[in-house]
């Protein structure tokens, strides 16, 4: 059968009461629920051994969302005989099987979507639409990735020679590690998991310390759509835990998205072959980056000044696809600068739950303390003529813009992971291009501009894995926008595209003589 079209799943329409009405029922109704544990059934038959993990709110720090059990790295080795007995019968299952169930868990999510994106809200701060467009994209990953399987599921015959007979076909690897980042707590979790899943892994998922509840919540809805009982393992832990997961010989693939120095440390430990182990390790690692957008002389400056306020203070800049630079033809430049020093005055931060915040609080202390320390490097570097910064309870940063940044300073090279922008300079477009290049990153990138001359240079030479032209350059859609970067922004297939379910799996070609 011809697979089924794969349409994204759209966006709630916020405008609408009705569709307000909806989330902030949501809102209440998981508020109602507060301060519970929540769990997902452990393979060992027993608890796992680590320290409850008490969740709080980022807008409010006092408030307890839940507690959930943790793992430690001494439970590992229970939990890895488990997932070994699981690899043969899950993999043998018919593809289409593994497919319906990934569409099954579409539909859970479909039908509780406001509550999902609650706990976004909630648990990791996310503004109403942020939070609403994460859970569209969990959706997305695996109606895409089952459709995909459906077109690599059977063995495909190549060549036409006479008196041969050639088959490819894709098997399992086996037992798949996911190691998962906060800020895209539903989304980029479903896309590793359900990857690994439906190309028959047995899969390790360890969601991050920063988002445990809706990382269990992700296993909850698998297994309720009727993945078999220990094919999943959710693993809410810690660093340790990550670390023992990458190093056990037993982990065949590991699916990574977060820093460039974990994912570094991953690869370099990937290639280490333990005793009795007898593969070699694949990973993707999704990591960082240093994205720019350049703004030049010809550039609608209303379209520019409102993509890149929402490109670098979107979810507070917590996006590895966030804008962290904007380069300016000198034309321009000042007018344009004014026009984004205004436009950030009038952006409205607040807890994420009134849906009247476009800036919500940033995840947890650590990350605040991080902007802060940056917004000290831009005092010493350049010349910071935005720092709207808030007072709490809660971890709230509104935008920081630091001009005269040149290509030298750590403002133009660091990660920041907050809603911290560096303005510089090009006296052309060559220039532009060239300083935009120069990082160790190569993730997003956009430009606006009206010149047809300087948009084609772009296309040639802008070197990023996701450029985006006269728009913001997040949110990139399944399917549409595959998503990934290269040079230190990581290693692998693009998410969301043709190639990536491939990773998960091993090609054997078969060739007969008939
Ligand atoms: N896919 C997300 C975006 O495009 C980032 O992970 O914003």
């Amino acid at each position: 059968a011809e697979p089924a079209d794969f349409r994204n799943e759209p966006h709630s329409d916020f405008s609408l009461a009705s569709v307000r009405a909806s989330m902030a029922e949501a809102i209440q109704s998981v508020r109602g629920r507060l301060g519970q544990s929540v769990s997902v059934p452990f393979a060992a038959n027993r608890p796992p051994s680590g320290l409850p993990l008490v969740v709080r709110n980022p807008s409010r720090p006092d408030e307890i969302l839940g507690t959930v059990s943790t793992v430690l790295p001494a439970d590992l080795p229970a939990v890895m005989e488990g997932a070994k007995q699981r690899i043969g019968p899950w993999k043998d299952r018919p593809a289409a099987e593994r497919v319906e169930i990934m569409r099954r868990a579409a539909a859970l999510m479909k039908q509780r979507r406001y509550e999902l994106a609650a706990w976004e809200v909630l648990e990791e701060g996310k503004p109403w639409r942020e939070a609403d467009a994460d859970v569209a994209e969990a959706i997305d990953f695996l109606l895409f990735y089952a459709r995909r399987m459906e077109q690599l599921g059977a063995p495909r015959r190549l060549g036409g020679e006479p008196g041969e007979a050639n088959h490819l076909s894709y098997t399992a690897r086996g037992i798949a590690a996911v190691i998962a980042p906060w800020n895209f707590p539903l989304a980029i979790p479903t896309g590793m998991v359900s990857a690994a899943l439906v190309t028959g892994n047995v899969v390790l998922f360890k969601p991050s310390e920063r988002a445990p509840i809706v990382g269990c919540l992700l296993g909850q809805i698998l297994a309720e759509a009727g993945l078999p009982a220990g094919v999943l393992q959710v693993l809410p832990g810690g660093p340790d835990l990550g670390r023992a997961l990458v190093q056990h010989p037993d982990s065949g693939i590991i699916a990574f998205t977060g820093s460039k120095n974990a994912g570094l440390w991953i690869l370099g430990q990937a290639a280490q072959v333990g005793k009795g182990q007898r593969h070699v390790k694949r990973v993707i690692a999704e990591m960082g980056g240093k994205n720019a957008i350049i703004v030049d002389e010809t550039a609608d400056l209303d379209e520019a000044v409102s993509g890149v306020v929402a490109s670098f203070t979107g979810y507070q800049g917590q996006k590895c696809s966030a804008c962290s630079r904007v380069i300016v033809h000198e034309a321009v430049h000042d007018l344009f600068v004014q026009r984004l020093t205004d436009a950030v005055q009038a952006v409205t931060i607040g807890p994420p739950e009134d849906p009247g915040s476009r800036m919500g609080p940033m995840i947890d202390e650590r990350a605040l303390k991080t902007v802060r320390e940056y917004v000290e490097i831009g005092r010493r570097e350049g010349r910071v003529i935005v720092d709207r910064i808030m007072s709490g309870p809660g971890y709230f940063q509104g935008p920081v813009i630091v001009a005269e940044i040149r290509p030298g300073h750590r403002l133009a090279q660091e990660e920041i992971f907050g809603p911290v922008l560096a303005v510089m300079r090009a006296s052309d477009f060559v220039q532009a291009l060239d300083l935009a290049n120069e990082t160790d990153y190569a993730l997003t990138g956009g430009v606006y501009s009206r010149s047809p001359k300087n948009l084609q240079l772009a296309r040639e030479r802008f070197d990023v894995g996701n450029l985006y032209i006269n728009r913001p350059i997040t949110g990139a859609l399944v399917g549409r926008q595959p998503f990934g970067g290269h040079r230190l922004s990581g290693v692998g297939a693009k998410a969301g595209g043709d190639d990536y379910l491939l990773q998960f799996m091993t090609a054997r070609v078969v060739s007969e003589n008939t």
